[in-house]
């Protein structure tokens, strides 16, 4: 099988490698192994592979997420059988062609779920999942307050999906974007719904006067450094900044006496952890998964397929400032759909 392999830690383009290796082991009890057609490049991905750089790997194959076709099952696996489209995650070793997955963790398919769609499905999906959970089940901070909500780098794939989770909760969120073509792109998909560009010189005013004096009760945030902290000032008291990525790659410098006298919850979210959650939030999240990429896969928006050997021009689009939605790697036996 092909699979884009690195053997140390480090930036995408200079230490990953297309190589050859065997299909790999027979599924041991309770697995599967999937024929793997397509995976996306997540941003969660490319740090992964980051990582600290220069260590060693051992020979790592990136990816958690994907879908394709059961190929070997081991014993108590369930209904899962040989030959059945599935969709998989948390799997690691997704830029290869085939994974050994724990059967819990594959959701079998039905026809009218594109492939494209299925293949990025859950990483963010379920993501969206946790923040409205820490959003609206309070964790910590204010639930059932009535205020807006702001979140950040709203035109990524996460930020559509926040968006139009929270539409459904009839609550109002106010969008950042960070550029003029970014706010003019979301307010197309998004009419009526307020969007703000930080690239405007005024843009804290102009948020302000979104807010109007209302308490907001979240902060959702993806960039990280001095962003969140520009908008912490406008937090009701008992309001929570849930941080849910670190797209500036700065560290962020909180006001201690802000977050003591207004009893600021600041709240990390992770689908790392998302596996760990009981079985019945994980079904309620798999099966909304699935609904989401068969009624609504414009909101599971690709940007661009990859065959793995051009593994390096897809790395260049995945980096591409300006991109919208995700780019794919795809396998020879996908090319022909
Ligand atoms: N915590 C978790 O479990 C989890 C799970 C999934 C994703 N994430 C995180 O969520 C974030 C979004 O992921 P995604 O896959 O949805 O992203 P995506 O579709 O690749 O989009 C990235 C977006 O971020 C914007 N952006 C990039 N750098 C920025 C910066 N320095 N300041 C402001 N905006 C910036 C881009 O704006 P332009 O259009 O202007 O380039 C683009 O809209 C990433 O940080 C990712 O790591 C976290």
């Amino acid at each position: 099988m092909r699979r884009i392999v690195h053997d140390f830690h480090g930036e995408p383009g200079e230490v990953l490698r297309l190589d050859e290796a065997a299909a790999g082991d027979d599924p041991a009890a309770g697995q599967v192994r999937i024929r793997v057609l397509v995976r996306p490049i997540h941003p969660g991905d490319l740090l992964g592979i980051i990582g600290q750089a220069n260590e060693p790997t051992g020979g790592r194959v990136p990816g958690h997420e994907g879908m394709g076709v059961v190929d070997a099952l081991g014993n108590d696996v369930g209904t899962l059988a040989i030959g059945q489209r599935v969709a998989f995650y948390p799997v690691q070793g997704a830029w290869g062609e085939f994974v050994l997955a724990d059967a819990r963790f594959v959701v079998p398919l039905p026809d009218d779920v594109e492939d494209t769609a299925a293949s990025l499905m859950l990483v963010n999906p379920l993501t969206m999942r946790m923040i409205m959970r820490a959003v609206f089940e309070g964790g910590g901070g204010q639930a059932g307050v009535d205020g807006p909500i702001i979140q950040t780098a709203a035109g990524s794939s996460v930020g559509k999906l926040i968006t139009s989770a929270i539409r459904t909760h009839d609550a109002e969120v106010i969008s950042l974007v960070r550029s003029e073509a970014g706010a003019l792109d979301f307010a197309e998909r998004f009419p009526g719904t307020p969007v703000v560009s930080t690239s405007d010189t005024d843009w804290r005013e102009v948020v302000r006067k979104q807010v109007d004096d209302r308490p907001v009760r979240a902060v959702v945030d993806a960039v990280g450094g001095e962003l969140p902290m520009e908008l912490l000032g406008l937090l009701t008291p008992g309001g929570s900044l849930i941080e849910y990525g670190s797209l500036s790659g700065q560290a962020m410098t909180v006001p201690t006496l802000d977050l003591v006298g207004r009893e600021i919850v600041v709240r990390g979210v992770s689908v790392g952890r998302w596996a760990g959650l009981p079985d019945p939030v994980r079904a309620a999240d798999t099966e909304f998964a699935l609904e989401l990429a068969r009624s609504q896969p414009e909101l599971l928006e690709v940007a661009a397929e990859f065959d793995l050997a051009d593994f390096r021009q897809a790395l260049e689009h995945a980096q591409r400032p300006g991109r919208v939605g995700t780019v794919l790697l795809t396998s020879r036996e996908h090319a022909g759909n």
